[in-house]
């Protein structure tokens, strides 16, 4: 075989954002070891798929799509499963899927290059028995790292916004989630190399990032005392940046100075994703989740009366053990007392290693459908309510692409809201441009308007 043959990956990325900056990294290491990649699995010799393990319906793709091209094994492609499950399943992995050669854990990646290597090299050892496969690589050592994956390598796909990873982990152990035993301990990069990345990624052209963590609020740098607020002013100053975002945030550890941040640094987009999960104090505590709805709304508060109109976004688990039909309506009216401006809705799924686990009082999956569907109409009727209110009112978007089909072009708002607009043939609009748009109609997920010229 060429070396070229040998040297080809097909990559697929389930997940959060985490995952897809993860994959940048990774395509990135691989490009720079010498491995190019391909678009199809066909064209692939090695096929690896970035996976989640948050819900059991994330875990479960990532076997269908293995069992799917298993056939193509005999072709001499090489399996890899990296990510959450990889670090949650470890060697069972070989067990349920024996195709599979590479398991690297998503604390793990730093080492792929060397596990490439032996790859190639083809280090299979004992056949027997047959499912144990080359290389094996996720081990609880590495969930115990104190290591970041940084690399200089990274493939951005967007030459105009990109993420930045702040901190990696996260030690709070909230009952249903699986991410502390699949991301391991809470690790932050120091606020120098994070802003070395951001000057870099200026210098490149991007004018938009995004910075990430799965509680970037728990930030602090290891060289010195610098909060997560400070850092995200810092970014947000660098020359070139226009928009800095930033996510996940625990309501536990969201300080008002963060709120202070967005004020007096207008290139921090006002938007905050602030995951509540439940309006009741009940199963706040069940949770686990270290603050009551109380609390929650303080800090909501603190945004309300900010100088800028900040964007509320939120996460909210229905049918988590014991949730009861009261429980469910505090939910309900937290909605309404908050009017978040986009909400992601999830079933409660029970999950390996987590506490909640061995809750009993598992509500019945039709129970947990209705309340989802209960929870998404209210939504939406806030929404609608809440995107009416930005018609005829002119608004500065990142142009982000081209929708041919409706002839419009596609802009994301500060506030991190789609606003789907037209512009006059003469002045069409770049893609990666800032441009005023003025809004003239509005759905309950986005908002349609013309280019103001
Ligand atoms: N079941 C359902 N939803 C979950 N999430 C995390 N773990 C679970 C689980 N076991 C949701 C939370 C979190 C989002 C990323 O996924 O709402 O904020
Ligand atoms: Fe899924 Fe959590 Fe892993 Fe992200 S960190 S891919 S949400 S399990």
């Amino acid at each position: 075989m060429s070396a070229d043959s040998h040297k080809t990956f097909y990559l697929e990325t389930f997940g959060c954002q985490m995952n897809v900056h993860d994959s940048e990294k990774v395509i990135g290491t691989l490009v720079h070891e010498g491995y190019k990649q391909v678009e199809t699995v066909e064209q692939a010799d090695l096929i690896l798929y970035n996976t989640c393990s948050i819900r059991d319906k994330a875990e479960q793709k990532v076997f269908h799509r293995l069992a799917d091209y298993k056939k193509l094994l005999a072709q001499g492609k090489k399996f890899g499963v990296l990510g959450c499950v990889a670090q949650q399943e470890g060697e069972k992995i070989f067990e349920r899927a024996p195709h599979v050669s590479l398991v690297c854990g998503s604390a793990s990646y730093r080492n792929l290059p060397e596990m490439l290597t032996q790859l190639e090299v083809g280090k299979r050892e004992a056949p027997k028995p047959e499912a144990r496969s080359l290389i094996r690589i996720t081990g609880l050592d590495d969930r115990e790292t104190d290591k970041c994956f940084e690399t200089e390598f990274t493939a951005r796909t967007n030459p105009h916004r990109g993420y930045i990873t702040i901190i990696e982990g996260c030690d709070k152990f909230c009952a249903y989630c699986v991410v502390p035993y699949t991301r391991g301990k809470e690790r932050s990069r120091t606020y120098e190399s994070v802003l070395a990345e951001a000057r870099q990624m200026a210098d490149l052209g991007y004018t938009e990032i995004q910075l990430l963590g799965q509680n970037v609020n728990s930030y602090k740098d290891p060289a010195g005392k610098r909060s997560f607020a400070e850092l995200l002013a810092a970014v947000g100053e660098v020359p070139g940046i226009r928009r800095v975002r930033f996510t996940t945030s625990h309501p536990r550890d969201f300080g008002r100075d963060i709120v202070d941040a967005i004020d007096a640094v207008p290139t921090l987009c006002d938007h905050v994703h602030l995951p509540v999960q439940s309006g009741s104090d009940r199963v706040l505590n069940a949770m686990q989740r270290l603050y009551t709805r109380e609390q929650y709304l303080e800090r909501i508060a603190w945004m309300r009366s900010a100088k800028r109109q900040i964007s509320i976004t939120s996460d909210i688990i229905v049918g988590f053990p014991g949730e009861t039909e009261e429980d469910f309506a505090e939910t309900l009216s937290l909605l309404d007392e908050v009017g978040y401006d986009a909400v992601f809705t999830f079933k409660y799924s029970p999950r390996p290693n987590t506490p909640s686990l061995a809750l009993e009082d598992a509500i019945p999956d039709e129970e947990k459908a209705r309340r989802l569907d209960v929870l998404m109409a209210t939504q939406r009727e806030i929404q609608i309510a809440r995107y009416k209110k930005y018609i005829g009112t002119i608004i500065e978007v990142m142009v982000e692409g081209r929708n041919e089909a409706r002839g419009q072009w596609i802009g994301r708002t500060s506030q991190n809201k789609t606003l789907n607009f037209t512009a006059p043939e003469l002045a069409t609009p770049k893609l990666g441009s800032y441009v005023p748009v003025k809004a003239t109609a509005s759905f309950p997920n986005s908002l349609v308007g013309e280019m103001v010229v």
